[in-house]
């Protein structure tokens, strides 16, 4: 009798427990989803507070192709590892081709090669093509640029030969200014989920690692006759992208300097009335990184990249070296001394060109944006709504990786702390993150170069069922930069 009154109090105290665990993990989920209700709606409300006019006209250069987009566990089946996954500047052989994408998937990290070889592009192609999951839509990333720029509202005029078919699919709003051609370039996106295996390794997070045979981009033929239709548009902002088709593309003798020659003539006759933004990319050709930093970067007021494209040219301008990854999920503060650290080695290095005056770093956990607001030596462009422009690029982040509009938080996580500081060095504040005041934004007066600066640092609604990446760079950047000018 004893020991049944003890078991059946022992049952009933297990229950108990047992039902306020699952009572107190639903009301965290409940606290959780709360919370992300009022980050969308705090985002949503600052994103909707400024529409873009009408009558704003941006144009963009260079370069459209045929995307195809295909899960890369299809593409690399059943296959052995590589002995040594290590990073190939150009792929020749299957073997570099496999040891160069299992280094980027174990890292999490974007990139992009130039396969040189057209036989083994070809063949990949194909099997890509065998998968049941392949598909193809416009792809090159002043396309992907132009897109988005129209699909917000702008006029836009893209600097791009393209077949009628690729055409077809771009937004109304959008007018090509190159040539129609007959057969479009492919550029192959081999995608992966956060937490994908391959072989023994495991993917940090979802990205894509993507490989060209493209011979027509990087000459810039499209350049032709942009000029001219430039004079009569008359945008107000000038962006440049794709330029890192000519990353390691073996050029004949002379060609890598007139299809530069024809890159920076282009920007030079841009009136000092239109704004021009330079949207980075993967660079891993060293002498190439160092002119476009000696002769693109001092033409350009606005520069976007991703936190591996920042790490990559703070390392070139620090130590004269490439860096081929970092950290796929890097704090905010490093972020932000990072871009501040760029800023400074830009500082003064355009003389007779355009002095930087905003950079726009995109990750996967948060955006952040830096204005100049006073700078002390120069006349600066004056970009607008950085606040709003944060949280616009932080909802097209997911509306882009979730494929789409309108935001589902049963789909989104957050990835951001609790509360960030603004640097890893002295004079550090700690930035509480505000579920109702999603975007934090603030003024500080750089070291050194003594410029007044504004930060504007938004939290991402990480996608948690992601439909695609590639192209994400370009979305999210265009979607900053149209209610700045
Ligand atoms: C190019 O790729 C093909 C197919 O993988 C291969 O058979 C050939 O050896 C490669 N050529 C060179 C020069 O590496
Ligand atoms: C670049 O050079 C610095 C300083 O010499 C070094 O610490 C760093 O590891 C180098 N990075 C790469 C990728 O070689
Ligand atoms: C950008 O995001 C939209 C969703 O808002 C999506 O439909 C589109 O595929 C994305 N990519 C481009 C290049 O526009």
């Amino acid at each position: 009798m004893a020991v049944g009154k003890v078991s059946w109090f022992l049952l009933s105290g297990a229950c108990l427990v047992l039902v306020v665990a699952l009572w107190m993990n639903r009301s965290d989920e409940n606290q959780t989803q709360h919370r992300l209700q009022l980050i969308l709606q705090g985002l949503l409300k600052t994103e909707t507070e400024l529409q873009v006019e009408p009558s704003l006209k941006i144009a963009v250069g260079f370069g459209a192709c045929l995307d195809v987009i295909v899960p890369s566990r299809h593409v690399f089946r059943n296959l052995k590892a590589p002995e040594r996954p290590r990073n190939h500047d150009v792929l020749n052989t299957h073997d570099e081709l496999l040891e160069t994408f299992t280094y980027y998937f174990k890292h999490g990290a974007a990139a992009e090669r130039f396969v040189a070889n057209a036989t083994l592009f070809r063949e990949v192609l194909q099997q890509a093509k065998s998968s049941s999951e392949w598909r193809s839509t416009l792809g090159g990333n002043a396309a992907l640029l132009a897109t988005r720029f129209a699909l917000e509202g702008a006029q836009v005029l893209l600097g791009s030969h393209m077949s009628a078919d690729l055409k077809e699919s771009l937004p109304e709003g959008v007018t090509v200014a190159g040539p129609e051609i007959d057969e479009d370039d492919y550029h192959m996106l081999l995608e992966y989920a956060a937490g994908e295996k391959f072989i023994q390794y495991k993917a940090p997070r979802a990205n894509r690692f993507i490989i060209h045979n493209d011979h027509v981009n990087p000459r810039f033929r499209s350049i032709e006759g942009f000029d001219d239709k430039m004079k009569n548009f008359q945008p107000s902002l000038f962006v440049l992208g794709g330029v890192h088709v000519m990353d390691n593309f073996p050029y004949r003798e002379g060609q890598l300097d007139s299809s530069m020659n024809r890159l920076l003539t282009v920007l030079q006759e841009i009136p000092t009335s239109t704004a021009i933004h330079f949207e980075m990319g993967s660079f891993v050709d060293h002498d190439l990184l160092k002119r476009i930093v000696r002769q693109v970067l001092p033409l350009s007021q606005s520069l976007g990249m991703n936190e591996q494209e920042l790490a990559n040219l703070n390392s070139l301008l620090k130590y004269d070296n490439i860096s081929y990854v970092s950290d796929s999920y890097p704090r905010v503060a490093t972020v932000l001394d990072q871009t501040r650290e760029l800023f400074q080695s830009l500082y003064d290095s355009a003389p007779n060109g355009r002095p930087l005056s905003r950079i726009h770093i995109h990750t996967l956990a948060f955006q952040a944006i830096l204005r100049v607001v006073r700078d002390p030596k120069h006349s600066v462009f004056e970009w607008m709504n950085t606040r709003a422009s944060a949280a616009k690029s932080a909802l097209t982040a997911h509306r882009h990786t979730c494929g789409s509009h309108d935001i589902d938080i049963n789909r989104a996580k957050i990835i951001m702390d609790d509360s960030f500081t603004t640097t890893n060095g002295p004079n550090r504040q700690r930035i509480p993150f505000d579920p109702d005041e999603p975007v934090r934004c603030w003024n500080e007066v750089l070291q050194g170069t003594k410029v007044e600066v504004e930060f504007c640092v938004a939290p991402v609604l990480v996608c948690t069922k992601v439909l695609q990446t590639g192209g994400g760079g370009d979305n999210v950047s265009a979607a900053g930069l149209v209610l700045q000018v």
